[in-house]
């Protein structure tokens, strides 16, 4: 099974609402087996379909030791919140304190279309929301509060996988206004 490219910040699949299944055939069995691998190689805790530039909603998870996947999620979230670092394979070396629901009850369907139901609290719930979210062409960046969101995108304008060049290293302490030295 191939390894697929995560598709990184930017890239218009993140930002596409995904479709449901429909289908749940050999084809779905495949995208499942795909997604785990490309998320275990990463390695990652949860991958969802569009990044890896598949427009339907699946994503997989490990959490705790635990491998997953769920297609066509629908959460119930708990009222109680929990804070904690959070960070996404599309926006690599990213980590911000991203506010979550602390429990999450998914239901959904498993790769052959047997109902399932998931419960989980901490991070195994800080994943769902966010695989979740994916699906939704959604990334952790935009639930961050406003000034964390901003610092967070300082950082992607900044990041070398962005396409920006890597900073210029300053050797000397005084400034030459723009001239070349
Ligand atoms: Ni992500």
């Amino acid at each position: 099974m191939p390894i697929h490219t995560i598709r990184l910040f930017g890239d218009p699949v993140l930002r596409t609402k995904a479709e449901p299944v429909v289908d749940f055939d050999r084809e779905l069995r495949t995208l499942v087996k795909d997604l785990q691998e490309t998320m275990m190689e990463a390695p990652g805790s949860g991958l969802a379909a569009p990044q890896i530039g598949v427009g339907l909603r699946v994503f997989t998870y490990y959490v705790d030791g635990e491998l997953g996947h769920l297609v066509n999620p629908d959460l119930s979230l708990s009222d109680e919140e929990q804070e904690g670092d959070e960070g996404c394979l599309s926006l690599p070396d990213l980590v911000f304190d991203t506010r979550r629901a602390l429990r999450v009850v998914a239901k959904g369907f498993d790769q052959h279309g047997e109902p399932v139901t998931i419960e989980g609290s901490e991070l195994l719930a800080r994943c769902i929301q966010h695989e979740t979210d994916h699906l939704d062409g959604i990334l952790f960046i935009d639930r961050l509060d406003r000034e964390t969101r901003k610092l967070a995108l300082k950082a992607i304008r900044e990041a070398e996988w962005n396409g920006a060049a890597p900073p210029a290293v300053k050797v000397s302490p005084h400034a030459t206004f723009g001239r070349a030295i």
